[in-house]
């Protein structure tokens, strides 16, 4: 478990599976995502079985938020694309339940994977990929410290047009010591 003030992430459980079926089959969650089909109960179950396959630091992590007096499931959060010799990794992370959008949890949680990363895992560069329409993704990264690295131009199709991928990149040494 890692623990913030207010969020905290720990592994998935199969009986997660439900909640991502109905996050991910929602399109306005679903929409800068890459993910253009629906998804399936099997689908999800078998994303799961494969999660064994791949390494600690690329376990997805389920974000949570203390509501209501307990923690409510509310997202997902993870690291892809783990470069051992570079010590780079890419991040990527969704809030499902909408009504916690905007709200500074998706700040917080990448402040609690930043430390992970850098402090636990020992990354060197942490990057993400995001669609240029994502303005709330954007704003979200940049308070965070993530820096503009660059621009695939007209990389990605949705909604009948092709749209621009940004690039947003952060080094160890530009994220803040722990408690500093
Ligand atoms: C992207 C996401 C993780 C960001 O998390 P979040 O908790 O909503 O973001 P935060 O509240 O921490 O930060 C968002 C910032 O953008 C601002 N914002 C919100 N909606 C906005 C909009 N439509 N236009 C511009 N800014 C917006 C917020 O006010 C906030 O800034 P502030 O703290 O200065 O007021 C979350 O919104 C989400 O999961 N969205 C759907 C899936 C997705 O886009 N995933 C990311 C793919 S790269």
């Amino acid at each position: 478990m890692i623990i913030g003030d207010g969020v905290r992430l720990r592994g998935i459980d199969q009986g997660d599976l439900p909640l991502f079926v109905r996050w991910l089959n929602d399109p306005e969650v679903r929409q800068y995502l890459a993910l253009y089909a629906p998804q399936s109960n099997a689908q999800e179950e078998k994303w799961f079985e494969n999660l064994e396959k791949l390494s600690i630091a690329e376990q997805p992590l389920m974000m949570e938020v203390w509501h209501d007096q307990k923690w409510k499931a509310i997202g997902d959060i993870s690291f892809v694309a783990v470069d051992q010799q570079a010590r780079n990794a890419e991040v990527g992370l969704f809030i499902g339940e909408k009504e916690f959008w905007g709200k500074g949890i998706g700040t917080q949680t990448l402040a609690l994977m930043l430390d992970y990363g850098f402090f636990t895992l020992n990354f060197h560069r942490i990057y993400l990929r995001v669609y240029a329409l994502n303005v709330r993704g954007i704003h979200c990264y940049e308070k965070v410290g993530f820096k503009h690295e660059g621009k695939m131009r007209e990389a990605a199709y949705l909604d009948g047009e092709y749209i621009d991928i940004l690039w947003m990149g952060i080094l160890k040494d530009e994220w803040k010591r722990k408690g500093s």
